[in-house]
């Protein structure tokens, strides 16, 4: 058994955490070009790292670019041949990788593409086919037009729909030819805990008490966007495949109290409305009760519950870092998570962030995906923040970072043994890049060593680490070598 042949072995990266080049090649700012560098805050609250106001937008758009790491990235924007050429050298067989809408629509309503960026991303597809490297695109990663969020409160607004299938079809009508894999939103459940970077929602901008009711119509107009955009796939490129992508948030009860389980439960049911939504082309039942209950009414066309049923992906993504653990009792203490909290679980160590690391938790969320939608899936962002020390050698050593992909990988394995069909998997990141949450360089995630610092200085000069040429062996292997 083990993993199949074919199995799609890479790493994933999102323009707005690599390319840099914010002003470069006509791109216009896009939410994730407003998020502010925050040295003094406990890179242990995500909420303080993700909070912003108006003023801060309106701040950030006349600052210069120094304290926004996202605008410089890691300077894959002209960098991208070496990196490609270094992803290659490890023997991926795939790249999971975004289109910046705000580099391909730089205000978000022109009617036709920025040359440029078509011409820059053709170039970067053609290097991967260069190298045989399979791209897997994600459409949208928190890199909408910053236009479209002050002018129309980003998801909230229907009109969304129209220009992100404008984006959608500029992709595919230019990059097609290059592309099978797509993947619409991703970890589309991250508008409800990080409304501006998810759905280019200003809170400000919402009626008092409304947020959570504007991020879960943002989410429907996603849903319908998906549902059109699969199904302008079907028209123009009958080959290709489109996933949804989930931030798959395992929750585990603390305890065997039944209290404890059931609100484990309901905790669960949350996380996967997204994926139930655009695998089963509807709203879960349990879903709608709990919408309304608790006020909350989502405006939606007579069509779109036909649209729905008609656009469903052919495949599952999802994100898994960590699980987390819930409790009925309300004096647990709680540990942050990729922008959650959750209850100490006392049998998982945790990362230098706090993230509790839980190998067997991926075995439990693959068999859990699988055995709900029954379709194929892929593991497209699983990996470690750590800091790394160079050593005088240059070398750089990261036991803990193999350590932990080894282990998750065996429990992939033994997913996969248990017949679960796994498609590939993308780590992330292969290469340094600018942490979501907390805009810092120094959370390091890849294989590759970037020479930058929080503030930005350094040579960007990259470093294979010990963790490149033990990924390199498991790919070569087909997983064998682990
Ligand atoms: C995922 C995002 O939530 O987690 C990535 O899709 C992100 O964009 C990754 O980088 C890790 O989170 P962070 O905050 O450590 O960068």
């Amino acid at each position: 058994m083990g993993f199949p042949e074919g199995f799609l072995w890479g790493g994933a990266i999102a323009a707005n955490q690599v390319e840099g080049g914010a002003r470069e090649g006509g791109k216009g700012f896009s939410v994730a070009d407003m998020a502010r560098y925050k040295p003094d805050v406990d890179v242990k609250n995500y909420q303080a790292h993700n909070a912003i106001s108006l003023d801060e937008i309106e701040r950030a758009i006349q600052d210069g670019d120094d304290a926004y790491p996202k605008r410089r990235g890691v300077d894959f924007y002209h960098r991208y041949k070496e990196d490609i050429a270094l992803f290659a050298e490890m023997g991926f067989k795939t790249l999971r990788l975004s289109i910046a809408w705000s580099r391909m629509f730089p205000r978000g309503e022109e009617e036709l593409p920025n040359e440029e960026a078509v011409a820059y991303y053709l170039d970067v597809f053609k290097e991967l086919k260069k190298y045989g490297i399979e791209p897997v695109v994600t459409l949208s990663h928190y890199e909408m037009p910053l236009d479209l969020a002050l002018k129309y409160n980003g998801w909230t607004s229907r009109k969304m729909i129209d220009y992100f299938l404008n984006f959608v079809f500029a992709c595919y009508s230019n990059f097609g030819e290059y592309v099978k894999y797509w993947l619409n939103f991703n970890e589309i459940d991250s508008i409800i805990r990080h409304p501006f970077t998810s759905g280019g929602i200003v809170p400000q901008l919402c009626e008092p008490g409304t947020l959570r009711q504007a991020c879960y119509q943002g989410a429907h107009h996603q849903f319908v966007a998906s549902a059109y955009a699969k199904m302008l796939m079907e028209k123009l490129l009958p080959d290709a495949k489109m996933g949804c992508m989930l931030t798959k948030l395992t929750t585990y009860p603390r305890t065997c109290h039944p209290e404890d389980v059931a609100l484990t439960q309901q905790v669960n049911l949350e996380n996967l409305f997204y994926t139930d939504v655009m695998v089963r082309g509807e709203y879960p039942k349990l879903m709608r009760k709990r919408f309304e209950q608790e006020g909350i009414r989502i405006e939606m066309r007579e069509e779109d519950e036909e649209v729905l049923k008609d656009g469903t992906v052919d495949f599952v993504s999802f994100s898994y870092y960590m699980s987390r653990t819930e409790s009925a009792s309300p004096d647990a203490d709680r540990v942050p998570g990729n922008t959650v909290t959750g209850v100490k679980n006392p049998f998982l160590p945790s990362s230098d962030w706090g993230w509790q690391i839980d190998p067997v938790g991926l075995r439990i969320s693959l068999v859990e995906l699988y055995d709900r939608y029954q379709v194929p899936l892929f593991v497209v962002e699983n990996g470690m923040g750590a800091m790394d020390v160079v050593e005088a050698d240059g070398s750089i050593h990261d036991p803990y970072r193999i350590a932990y992909f080894k282990d998750h990988f065996l429990e992939m394995e033994k997913a996969i043994d248990l017949g679960v069909e796994v498609m590939g998997y993308t780590s992330w990141a292969p290469i340094d890049l600018i942490s979501a949450s907390t805009n810092q360089m120094s959370k390091r995630y890849g294989f590759i060593y970037v020479d930058q610092d929080d503030e930005g200085r350094g040579t960007l000069e990259r470093r294979r680490k010990d963790s490149f040429y033990w990924y390199k062996d498991v790919i070569a292997s087909n997983g064998k070598s682990l």
